[in-house]
């Protein structure tokens, strides 16, 4: 992100603000399109609802990946088409459904869920085409299944053929499945698919489902630190082309993929400023605008590393809660060359507010920007900017011919 860009607009607008790029979302979009030319693509609203974003991603056709009635209508707003919205999340009510129904697909993520969504069918007189959320007999990294809140068991399936079979006004037409987000090894995610697909094949076989689309679910990761290797995306894209290859015969259907962090987290930058600075003890703070309830994953961070009796690199992350220690780079934006070793803290009235602990950044001075990275998903929506009623950041949308949308509130 242009430094000069941030700092006109922190001069202009005085208060702490989201930046998302525009160019780099283009720039993620195309690698997806790129390496998986087989795919569709629907992005994971809840990862980053800004209506300037969503819109872009319509533009680019990509679809919705909606886990809430609202994401629903405001994927209808952006234009995205109705085959390219899928509703999909646990706990759906039956207003959900009925307010949804000609709008998108409906993935059902129970039987309960079934019977609803027959009921509704039933009730327009028509037989609806539904998915199924499928909690697969596998994990990402082993072959035994867990438990989960999400989707019905693979095993139960063939003992619920009678009960899905006695729905007369449904017809099961996709499945779904998702079981975890941030992957960057690219054999793990193979064989995700893979699975998956031979889990499509029994679906139709044995269940006899039809399948006018399978939905892979979300996963692709992003390198947050220097610390992780990217994802081998190219790789993946070529073992995928494959595999598409392999079961082209038996599967002649939409192939989608879900994605949210891979195409909007790196756009995103929280940019705030320091109110004030002092010592105690030998410790030095940065006392900055709107920490905690400016964006929530650093002070989350420090939580987690504060609670552990694991070294820090070995954390395991808590999607989309806590990624890793070091996700989220904080800086200076300043000529400086001296540097000091600081503690950035907010400005409400709690100590775990924090950007970072013991961090070496440039010497900075009162009025300095701060900057935090990788803050383009599950940042502001996460965030609890109500918190001690500060102003609350801005939305600074930056297309690609550098015009700035803003979002106030
Ligand atoms: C069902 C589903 N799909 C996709 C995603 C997006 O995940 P990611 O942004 O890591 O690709 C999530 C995230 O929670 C999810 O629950």
């Amino acid at each position: 992100m242009d430094k000069s860009t941030i700092k006109n607009l922190m001069n202009e607008y005085k208060r702490p603000f989201y930046i998302y790029d525009e160019e780099v979302i283009d720039e993620q979009i195309q690698k997806l399109k790129d390496n998986f030319p087989e795919f569709e693509f629907l992005y994971s609203i809840k990862t980053n609802p800004n209506e300037n974003i969503v819109k872009f991603i319509a533009k680019n056709g990509i679809g919705s990946d909606a886990a809430s009635k609202n994401e629903v209508l405001k994927s209808v707003k952006a234009n995205i088409p109705k085959e390219k919205i899928i509703y999909s999340s646990a706990g759906k009510t039956k207003s959900d459904i009925e307010d949804t129904y000609d709008k998108c697909i409906i993935t059902a993520d129970s039987y309960h869920e079934l019977e609803i969504i027959n009921q509704v069918a039933k009730e327009h007189g028509e037989i609806f085409r539904v998915g199924l959320r499928i909690n697969p007999n596998y994990s990402m990294d082993s072959d035994s299944a867990v438990s989960s809140k999400f989707g019905v068991d693979e095993e139960s399936l063939l003992e619920h053929i009678d009960f899905i079979n006695s729905l007369k006004n449904i017809k099961i037409c996709g499945i779904h499945v998702h079981l975890r987000s941030q992957v960057l090894d690219y054999e793990v995610l193979y064989n995700y698919y893979k699975d998956i697909f031979d889990l499509a094949v029994f679906c139709i076989d044995e269940m006899g489902f039809d399948m006018d689309y399978i939905n892979f679910g979300g996963g692709l990761g992003i390198a947050y630190s220097d610390r992780n290797e990217e994802l081998k995306i190219d790789f993946l894209g070529q073992k995928c082309r494959e595999l598409v290859k392999q079961f082209k015969k038996k599967l002649n259907c939409r192939l989608i993929i879900e994605s949210g962090r891979f195409i909007i987290c790196r756009a995103g930058t929280y940019v705030t400023y320091v109110i004030d600075k002092k010592s105690s003890r030998s410790i030095n703070y940065l006392i900055v605008a709107n920490g905690y309830n400016g964006f929530h994953k650093p002070s989350l961070a420090e939580l987690v590393v504060s609670y552990s009796q694991l070294p820090r690199e070995n954390l395991k992350a808590t999607e989309p809660i806590f990624t890793a220690y070091d996700a989220n780079q904080v800086d200076i934006l300043t000529e400086a060359n001296e540097k000091e070793l600081v503690t950035v803290c907010g400005n409400l009235c709690t100590a775990a507010d924090l950007l970072g602990k013991n961090l070496e950044l440039p010497k900075a001075e009162i009025g300095d920007i701060v900057t935090v990275s990788n803050a383009g998903s599950y940042g502001f929506t996460l965030s609890p900017i109500l918190f001690s009623s500060h102003e609350i950041p801005y939305e600074i949308y930056l297309d690609s011919e550098k015009n700035v949308i803003i979002n106030k509130y």
